[in-house]
């Protein structure tokens, strides 16, 4: 994972053909700095506006921010009935490739009509603009569909992994106060059809406690019997499937809320992070079409992202939709029925611009390049990674043998607060390195500071600090869902001085003052791309009647990029204390959080290491989980407590 600074002379600038057909020219980052607001305004003209803007950004009650003030649109008017308006209807907006193989291809005009049939038959169920729905589905055209039909009608969406338990779900429906949930009888899983709308029906009897849900939308997905709530469960195929397929789409404000996506934070409460609908539809809609360089008549476009994830709702529902996108949906997993799954499916549709995670990319290095090898990938013209550092060694993997060692890859680094990519290489302009990000896109500034909010000076050595975004942009979070103080708390006190955006991860400046991103500085974990708080697994370990203390830390691991390992420490009734113990607190957490939460390891221990002031020592745990030698122990109560936690 760590780069030596021979790295930095490894640098590949664009080909001259790719450089001459791109979207990006340099010119837009001299324009951006000139004239930032005015930049934006430009890049908003991307869109229709039922009502014309009149204010750019109004930042005089940050940090909340109001962009394009005085303008309406409508998100899903501009992802569908504008591309139909303008003659393309035809045009595929979605290829599905279903995981058992079946597949669906859904033109902008068919597309159209299913979210219409949603939207008129939401609004019969009574639903209202500000009304929030909670969508729980694996990857089908419905749940597209569901999204865009929120999003036409105003209602707040708030999707939840289907990956996550019924604790999680209720969690969410209970923040949101959510009157409807969408969801299916259960989802493919390696050839096997799971359940999934038992797991909303146990969500909403947990305890018997009172819930705000009145309908449960059922989508059949597998085929699966599922236990039913007469008058509160509706299948999809008898209601919205017969709903009329014409829907007329009203203008919303620009700061409409859009949608809640929930994400870990430092503590054990998810945050419902709020994303609004002008700024975010510009700023998603912008870079999707300059950052992949992505040309509506030619190319195919594959984000391998679920929407269950900010990376779904940015790069496979609202930018690519609103720049015309054809693109695949695959609602599988990569391994099945084999490793070729992905590299068949490039074949298959001819994929251009692939988009997808490092933790993926070095499973493919696992298995091997005989894999790929195999296949035609040629269409593939750009390459792009998100969701957590990637290493130079997959990052030359990745072009080499996926990208045939001429494609350009995008290293995007942004996050579920930012709501659209931050800062990364254009294509076409920057000449990148393997492993960075580069620079901040324009429109985009970006600082990598020391505690005190000093810019790091970069130089004859490099120089690491956290980094800060010091200027608003149009796609960022509004707010916490509920608890504004929480809001101003996580992002906007450390520099409160400066009134900068912490974004809670490490970076560094290289000598040419490229940016690097060296992951979280918070008690955040980064697992495949995940985002999972030390504090929750925690929770879930403590709630087990056997454990008296957890403390949990990512470890290093070499697929996952981090590996989740705790320590726990049993109560003294704990019958228990071996290997079948360990196995249950396992599954413990992946019935409470979800199976991505699942710890790697578990050690159970005599103590744990503390500060006199009672703080875990993280640190030294993720020491003794990478089995390094252990760092300073002076600030520790008791410095033998690792001779027990060794014994234990
Ligand atoms: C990490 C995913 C390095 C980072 C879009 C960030 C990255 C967190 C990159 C957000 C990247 C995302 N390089 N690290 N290109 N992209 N991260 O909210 O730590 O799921 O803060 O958003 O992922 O994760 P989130």
């Amino acid at each position: 994972m760590t780069e030596t600074n021979a790295d930095h002379n490894d640098s590949y600038p664009p080909t001259t053909e790719f450089a001459a057909a791109a979207n990006a020219d340099v010119s837009l980052y001299e324009r951006a700095a000139a004239d930032r607001e005015g930049f934006w305004a430009e890049q908003a003209q991307r869109l229709h506006w039922h009502q014309p803007f009149t204010q750019v950004l109004d930042w005089t009650d940050a940090p909340v921010a109001t962009w394009f003030g005085g303008g309406q649109l409508n998100v899903a008017y501009n992802c569908l009935d504008r591309h139909v308006i303008d003659g393309h209807g035809d045009q595929v907006a979605i290829h599905f490739e279903g995981e058992p193989g079946d597949t669906r291809a859904l033109t902008y005009a068919e597309l159209l009509a299913e979210v219409s049939r949603a939207a008129n038959y939401l609004t019969q169920l009574g639903l209202v603009a500000g009304d929030r729905v909670a969508i729980y589905m694996p990857m089908i055209p419905e749940a597209i569909i569901a999204i865009l039909a929120c999003a036409r009608l105003g209602l707040t969406h708030s999707v939840v992994f289907a990956g996550f338990s019924p604790t999680a779900l209720r969690q969410r429906i209970d923040d949101a106060q959510a009157r409807l949930v969408i969801t299916t009888d259960g989802q493919w899983r390696r050839g096997t059809p799971a359940p999934l709308k038992d797991a909303v029906d146990q969500a909403l009897t947990t305890d018997d406690a009172p819930h705000t849900v009145e309908h449960v939308l059922v989508v059949r997905r597998t085929g699966i019997e599922v236990p039913w709530t007469e008058n509160r469960d509706l299948w999809w195929h008898d209601t919205i499937a017969h709903a009329s397929p014409t829907h007329q789409a009203q203008p919303f404000d620009a700061e409409h809320p859009l949608f809640i996506l929930y994400t870990s934070g430092t503590t054990g409460k998810p945050k419902g992070i709020l994303h609004t609908s002008g700024g975010y539809l510009t700023q998603t809609s912008y870079t999707h079409h300059t950052v992949f360089d992505h040309k509506p008549d030619t190319d195919i476009y594959w984000c391998t992202a679920d929407i269950g994830w900010i990376t779904g709702h940015s790069y496979i529902v609202y930018g690519p939709l609103s720049n015309r996108v054809t693109q695949v949906v695959y609602e599988g997993t990569p391994n099945f029925p084999d490793e070729h799954r992905h590299f068949q499916i490039i074949e298959k549709y001819g994929v251009t611009l692939y988009y997808t995670a490092p933790t993926l990319i070095r499973t493919f290095m696992k298995w091997g390049r005989q894999i790929p090898d195999t296949h035609d990938l040629t269409s593939l013209r750009l390459l792009g990674s998100v969701g957590e550092p990637i290493n130079p060694e997959a990052w030359r993997w990745y072009r080499d043998v996926i990208g045939a060692g001429t494609t350009p890859i995008v290293d995007t680094w942004w996050q579920t607060e930012t709501g659209a990519i931050m800062i990364s290489p254009l294509p076409g302009v920057t000449a990148t390195k393997p492993g960075a990000a580069m620079t901040p896109l324009p429109g985009i500034s970006a600082q990598v500071v020391d505690e005190e909010g000093t810019p790091v000076r970069h130089g004859e050595t490099e120089a690491n600090g956290y980094l800060v975004l010091d200027q608003p942009w149009p796609s960022m979070l509004r707010g916490i869902w509920g608890d504004m103080d929480r809001y101003r708390e996580t992002y906007w006190t450390r520099y409160a001085d400066q009134g900068w955006y912490f974004a809670g991860d490490g970076a560094k400046l290289d000598t040419d003052g490229d940016l690097w991103i060296l992951g979280r500085v918070d008690d955040v974990m980064n697992i495949s791309g995940h985002r999972i708080s030390t504090a929750e697994v925690e929770s879930a370990l403590v709630a087990h009647p056997a454990v008296a203390e957890a403390a949990v830390v990512g470890a290093t691991d070499p697929t996952t990029g981090q590996g989740i390992v705790a320590f726990v420490i049993l109560t003294a009734d704990a019958t228990d204390t071996g290997q079948a113990l360990i196995t249950e607190l396992k599954a413990q957490v992946s019935t409470q959080i979800s199976p991505i939460a699942r710890p790697r390891d578990i050690h159970i221990v005599p103590e744990l290491p503390k500060t006199r002031s009672g703080k875990i020592m993280r640190r030294l745990l993720r020491d003794v989980a990478e089995g390094r030698q252990l760092g300073d122990t002076s600030t520790l109560v008791d410095p033998t407590v690792f001779e027990s936690i060794a014994r234990g």
